[in-house]
């Protein structure tokens, strides 16, 4: 079936590969392996939908906290994906960009990702951003820190101007939020971008979301509507709004 409304921006959370793993008697870093090998096909179904950006919380400010071994592990696992997965998403068009702060990352790490970022920069089939070491309100306070920096005066601030000191500047705000695992928390991702997304929580831990879930959370938020603070005649009546939400128009 044809979903009829392709949103240009999804975000997810992609939560349970811990417990995907606990089911199955298996060590929790085997549920994060099991979640790349979901991430590879996730990716190659947001191309096939005509999805242009996907953005997916890979590792939080908070998960530092974890235990040293689930930590290292994760490190190990982002290593590993950058040097046998790039080709493959370069040779898809994939553009990838991180966001967080990518300055807290071990060394070589981040030296793989900027060449990441740079191989794939002239992609344009499908953007990818790699929220690791990131935290919503990190970004913010980043954002602010930066602002006086470069001695932005209070006048000036606005919006669009937040907007612009983001990791995600210049991209689309996210659409569609989708958390799996059946949580109903936001955990501190895409805090300033998500103001007007639509959520969907499912029912699945991580590992197995598969095609026909994605295709299900699609459809689901093809039938909603989206109002952006107005009401639904005047929706009807006006033309879609460039960008998203009318900033001068508070709430949903
Ligand atoms: C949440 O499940 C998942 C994470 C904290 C990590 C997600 C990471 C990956 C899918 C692999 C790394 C990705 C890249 C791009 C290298 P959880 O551990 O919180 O699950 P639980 O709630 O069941 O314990």
């Amino acid at each position: 079936m044809q979903v009829a409304k392709i949103p240009t921006h999804v975000a997810i959370i992609m939560d349970g590969n811990g417990r995907w793993a606990l089911a199955r008697g298996l060590p929790r870093l085997a549920g994060h392996r099991a979640g790349v090998e979901n991430l590879r096909r996730v990716i190659t179904a947001c191309v096939e939908f005509g999805i242009k950006h996907l953005t997916i919380y890979a590792f939080s400010t908070e998960n530092w906290g974890r235990p040293r071994e689930e930590v290292d592990g994760l490190m190990f696992i982002l290593n590993e994906v950058l040097d046998r997965e790039l080709d493959e998403l370069h040779r898809q068009g994939v553009q990838l960009r991180h966001i967080g702060r990518l300055e807290g990352l071990p060394g070589s790490i981040q030296k793989k990702v900027r060449q990441a970022i740079d191989l794939t920069r002239n992609n344009d089939r499908l953007i990818l951003n790699v929220a690791f070491n990131y935290g919503g309100r990190d970004e913010i306070v980043h954002a602010i820190r930066q602002m006086l920096a470069d001695g932005v005066q209070p006048e000036e601030v606005d919006a669009d101007l937040v907007s612009r000191y983001l990791f995600t500047a210049g991209q689309p705000d996210p659409d569609l939020i989708i958390r799996t695992a059946g949580e109903l928390r936001v955990s501190n991702f895409l805090l300033w971008q998500g103001a007007y997304a639509e959520y969907y929580a499912a029912d699945v831990y991580w590992p197995d979301f598969d095609k026909e879930q994605f295709r299900l959370a699609l459809e689901h938020f093809s039938q909603r509507e989206r109002r952006f603070g107005l009401v639904s005649n005047q929706l009807k009546a006006a033309a879609p709004v460039p960008g998203g939400a009318p900033a001068s128009h508070p709430g949903a």
